[in-house]
């Protein structure tokens, strides 16, 4: 196990420009084993706890995120955020571009820093790489060197379980997101919806709290993207964990989620937050023709407007008005 440890340690940092991604990884999947473990105990001694009982996944107290510019001012992402993520709930998070949506992300998995406030996870700060969270990228988060098989392996060998519940565990993962006959194909091999795919494996196989999402299908044509989206959703409903998504789409946004968060133009505050009542199960191609989806756009739709044209009449280049208007 230490070995095995060790090797990944290894492989990754070889890897030029990976070690980051591969460092949050590797943290994220070394703790596991204990949370996992403590929960399981938990529910056999005690029953399944209510969600009131439980801390809420994901808190934000009065956060604000600043960073230093090259000429050393501090440019502000995140101004004053309260959000709370309750166990198993999924919250969607829409804004202008840039306005601080994947800073969110980063500061709930800890790879950065509030300036000011706190951020919780399962009731505790964060203070560094919070290893009770998956991420998926909006690129792929795969090792490239690794093959299918072994790159959803990999988070239950770290859990000190034997290799053949290891293998077990992974191929019934393989097995929930349709890759099954892929286990020996390399990431370049797959299309993106496989990747994809694969990369929901390898987050959900360690049974994390909470799932970050930042993007995660945005580079996917939209037949693909519609599957995609209703897999997660299965995949979601058959974990406890709570999922904060990233997205630029108020259609995904509604369709996926118990809530939906509108951002403001940068520095980023909490504009809104909708009720997404929707019944589920949802299938996401269907649920768009239902009138209360409807409402719901045109309501996050207006709130969220006003923000884009904000954004855009900021990072609108002069030189193009000139052209365009000479
Ligand atoms: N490490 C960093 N150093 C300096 N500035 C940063 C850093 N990370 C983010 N920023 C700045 O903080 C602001 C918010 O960035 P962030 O990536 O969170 O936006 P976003 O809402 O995810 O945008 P997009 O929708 O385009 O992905 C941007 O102005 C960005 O330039
Ligand atoms: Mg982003």
């Amino acid at each position: 196990m230490a070995q095995a440890f060790r090797d990944l340690c290894r492989d990754a940092y070889r890897q030029q420009g990976f070690g980051e991604l591969a460092k949050l990884w590797v943290h994220t999947l070394a703790d596991v084993a204990t949370t996992a473990a403590a929960e399981h105990v938990d529910v056999l001694l005690n029953g399944t706890p209510l969600p009131e009982h439980q801390p809420p996944s994901v808190e934000f107290h009065n956060v604000h995120k600043g960073f230093e510019t090259r000429s050393g001012q501090i440019h502000m992402a995140l101004h004053s955020i309260d959000l709370t993520v309750k166990p198993g709930e999924f919250v969607a998070v829409v804004g202008p571009t840039g306005c601080g949506k994947s800073t969110m992300l980063g500061l709930i998995a800890g790879l950065e820093k509030p300036s000011q406030g706190k951020v919780s996870v399962m009731g505790k700060p964060v203070h560094e790489v919070s290893r009770q969270v998956g991420y998926i990228f909006q690129k792929d988060a795969l090792f490239p060197w690794k093959t299918v098989l072994n790159n959803v392996l990999a988070g239950p060998l770290f859990r000190g379980i034997t290799k053949a519940e290891a293998l077990d565990q992974a191929r019934d993962w393989i097995h929930r997101v349709g890759l099954e006959g892929f286990e020996d194909f390399y990431p370049h091999q797959l299309s993106g919806g496989m990747r994809k795919r694969a990369a929901l494996a390898q987050s959900l196989i360690i049974q994390p709290n909470v799932l970050l999402m930042d993007e995660p299908f945005s580079d996917l044509d939209v037949q693909i993207r519609a599957l995609m989206e209703n897999e997660l959703l299965d995949l979601w409903a058959s974990t406890e964990a709570s999922v904060v998504f990233v997205t630029h789409d108020i259609v995904e946004a509604i369709a996926l989620a118990d809530r939906v968060v509108v951002m403001t133009a940068g520095p980023a505050s909490i504009k809104d937050i909708y009720a997404v009542d929707l019944p589920r199960p949802r299938n996401v191609a269907e649920i768009r023709f239902h009138r209360r989806f409807a409402e719901l756009y045109k309501e996050i739709w207006e709130d969220l407007r006003s923000e884009v044209l904000k954004n855009y009449e900021r990072i609108r280049q002069p030189e193009i008005r000139k052209v365009r208007y000479s």
